[in-house]
């Protein structure tokens, strides 16, 4: 993706709520030294539960999470800067105090967030790289599956939406695997019946085209 015009001083007007963390600066650091800074309950003010979702995205599911829950704490995780960007500026304009963003790779996100910091993690229509060779960049592959138990509590729950069936059903695969146990799981989650339901932008374009949308729960075992 080409940089946008201006990036840099967006992300610099946003610095209060996103966090650019993959800079030369913060790899030179030991890893007690990365997950120091991220003291969440200083970082947010208060000792609310925190939730995540990974591949944020422009962020609108996460300004609506964090207006309809004031009492939660909401991260973002998103890897493009010039797309959580516009996650962060939204977030700023609708001043929301309870969310923030990680400019990260999940993939290193046990290295800035605190073990068992999550009541919740999202994945939310996820990329799903179709070609097998790129299997393990799925979010919902072992190495990242991995990484979210150490930073769930217990009792903590990932809750996947996706639009692609066989990306589903391999995550499905993928989730038991590894330990995890499923639960309301739907194929067609508009026709469900499941209530409060939060649209992310590509949900709405999907759901415009009259697509089901596949959705689980899991927890750890
Ligand atoms: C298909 S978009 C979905 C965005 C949003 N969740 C939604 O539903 O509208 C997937 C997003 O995940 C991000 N992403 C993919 N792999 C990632 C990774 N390893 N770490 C962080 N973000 C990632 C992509 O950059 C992209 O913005």
């Amino acid at each position: 993706m080409r940089r946008k015009k201006h990036l840099d001083e967006r992300l610099a007007a946003a610095n209060d709520v996103l966090f650019v963390l993959e800079s030369r600066e913060f790899y030179k650091k030991s890893k007690e030294e990365k997950t120091a800074l991220f003291d969440l309950a200083a970082l947010f003010g208060n000792k609310n539960p925190v939730e995540i979702e990974f591949g944020c995205g422009r962020g609108k599911f996460l300004a609506e999470s964090a207006a309809k829950f004031p009492e939660r704490n909401f991260i973002g995780v998103e890897k493009l800067s010039n797309v959580i960007v516009a996650a962060a500026e939204k977030a700023k304009k609708a001043g929301l105090k309870n969310a923030k963003f990680f400019n990260l790779s999940a993939e290193n996100a046990d290295c800035f967030l605190p073990p068992r910091c999550a009541e919740r993690i999202y994945l939310n229509f996820s990329c799903p790289f179709p070609k097998n060779t790129y299997a393990n960049r799925r979010l919902t592959s072992g190495r990242f599956l991995e990484i979210y138990k150490t930073l769930l509590k217990a009792g903590g729950e990932i809750w996947f939406k996706t639009d692609n069936m066989h990306f589903f059903e391999w995550s499905l695969e993928s989730f038991t695997a590894h330990g995890f146990a499923v639960k309301n799981v739907s194929l067609d989650l508009h026709k469900s019946g499941f209530e409060g339901n939060i649209t992310t932008e590509y949900e709405e374009r999907f759901l415009r085209c009259g697509m089901p949308i596949y959705r689980l729960e899991a927890y750890v075992l």
